[in-house]
């Protein structure tokens, strides 16, 4: 077993910031520290450059502000190694080496990129990049972004190297498929392109060439293929129901021995911070003609209400306390953004007598009750984020609705 060090130990060595080969900005962030330990690890000493103040000092004190599967150890042995400084604003970028941009890139009401945060972030740091340094985005972008921001720089009359590499990780496990995955890479010059390749290849197994657009364009496919899976599995799920057969009876004949369904995943509640975004940015691509991802939206964002309308028919949820089990966007994590658990809830809310929410993960909402005081206290309860510790709980005999096909019982519903 491995001993840590305690967090006074890991506080007592700081490194400069002028002694880092790489700087991460938004190197705090989901997709950013599971990139600054992978770099770490590589040998690299690492910038980790983040305006959220709580999320640095969890770092430094070598914690995780986020559940990241195998990173604790990695995080303790990068900071006790002198492998990280951190940084909060942008006058800490280091001049030296390659600045990798993992920041967020949302939607908006029009369901449209903000191209700005991209812009933002740049004109915040130009000032202190030297000519020559490599930028490298990695956040999910609009087709074309990595190519205005070469035009962008070369017209503020700055001489940087520009490449997008874009992150494909199962979000809570980026620590380990970075060290398992291909990674993609791409430049708007030879040389970016050569530099980042030889950056990536020193963390990844392999690296795969591409120009920045199509670059561009396989993350966004990558994602939005995967909302389809979803959407398509769920639309069975949903026909299968209207006749009154048991969809997962069917799937499980289907799937049997049968690799060409291999991908054919159960039906399940999804949605999270980047499948629906990035479904929307192709549409926003595509001048919202893309008819399987918005056929994906209508299924993956309307089931919630088809459930709803379900359990109207058989309860009277006027007079019901229903109980939502796991507020995370998706299993084993503690990660609600665009979590379809809030949806549930915020639909019920209007609709029963009282909605009780609970998450073995989840630390940031303070309505969150223990699960069995949930149970206790409801008359239905719906499995929304599957969860393990679901699996074997004691649900008291109460009905509890299931569309993942995880639970047994006389009480499942599904
Ligand atoms: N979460 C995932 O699993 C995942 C997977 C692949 C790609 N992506 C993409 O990666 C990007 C980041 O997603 P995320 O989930 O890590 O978001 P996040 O919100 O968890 O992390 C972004 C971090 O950037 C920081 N930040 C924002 N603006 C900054 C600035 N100007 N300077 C310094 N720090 C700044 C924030 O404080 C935050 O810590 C998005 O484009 C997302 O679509 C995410």
């Amino acid at each position: 077993m491995t001993m840590l060090p305690d967090t006074a130990t890991l506080q007592a060595i700081p490194l400069a910031v002028e002694q880092c080969d790489v700087t991460v900005v938004g190197g705090a962030g989901h997709v950013g520290i599971p990139l600054v330990l992978a770099l770490a690890e590589a040998g690299f000493r690492v910038n980790v450059n983040d305006t959220n103040r709580a999320s640095i000092d969890i770092l430094r004190a070598g914690c995780l502000p986020f559940i990241e599967c195998g990173a604790e150890v990695v995080l303790k042995q990068a900071l006790l190694g002198r492998r990280l400084a951190f940084t909060r604003s942008p006058e800490g970028i280091s001049k030296g080496g390659p600045v990798i941009i993992t920041i967020g890139t949302p939607i908006d009401e029009f369901l449209n990129p903000v191209r700005k945060v991209v812009q933002d972030c740049i004109d915040g740091i130009l000032p202190y990049l030297a000519d020559g340094q490599l930028v490298v985005l990695r956040s999910t972008v609009f087709p074309g972004t990595t190519d205005w921001l070469a035009s962008y720089l070369q017209s503020r009359g700055r001489d940087l190297l520009v490449a997008f590499c874009p992150e494909r990780i199962v979000q809570g496990s980026g620590l380990k498929e970075l060290r398992e995955l291909p990674q993609i890479v791409s430049g708007t010059t030879p040389e970016a392109e050569r530099s980042v390749a030889e950056l990536f290849g020193r963390i990844v197994p392999e690296v795969v060439v591409l120009s920045p657009i199509e670059a561009e364009f396989a993350k966004l496919f990558t994602n939005s293929y995967r909302y389809i899976e979803f959407a398509v599995t769920n639309e069975f799920y949903l026909i299968a129901k209207s006749a009154g057969v048991d969809y997962q009876r069917v799937l499980k004949a289907m799937k049997h021995d049968y690799p060409r369904l291999n991908a054919l995943p159960r039906p399940g509640f999804a949605a999270g911070p980047c499948l629906v975004k990035d479904t929307m940015q192709l549409d926003a691509f595509a001048r919202n003609q893309f008819a399987l991802g918005h056929a994906a939206l209508l299924i993956n964002e309307g089931l919630v209400l088809h459930v709803v309308d379900d359990l109207k028919r058989r309860y009277d949820l006027a007079k019901s306390t229903v109980g939502l089990l796991g507020m995370a966007f998706k299993a084993e994590s503690d990660d609600t953004r665009a979590s379809l658990s809030y949806k549930f809830k915020k639909v019920l809310s209007v609709q029963t007598r009282a909605v009780l929410t609970t998450d073995p993960f989840v630390t940031t909402d303070p309505e969150l009750r223990p699960l069995d005081e949930v149970i206790a206290n409801s008359d239905l309860l719906i499995h929304c984020a599957p969860h393990a510790a679901y699996r074997d709980a004691d649900f008291r005999g109460k009905p509890v609705f299931d569309l993942w096909g995880h639970l047994q019982g006389n009480n499942v519903i599904r």
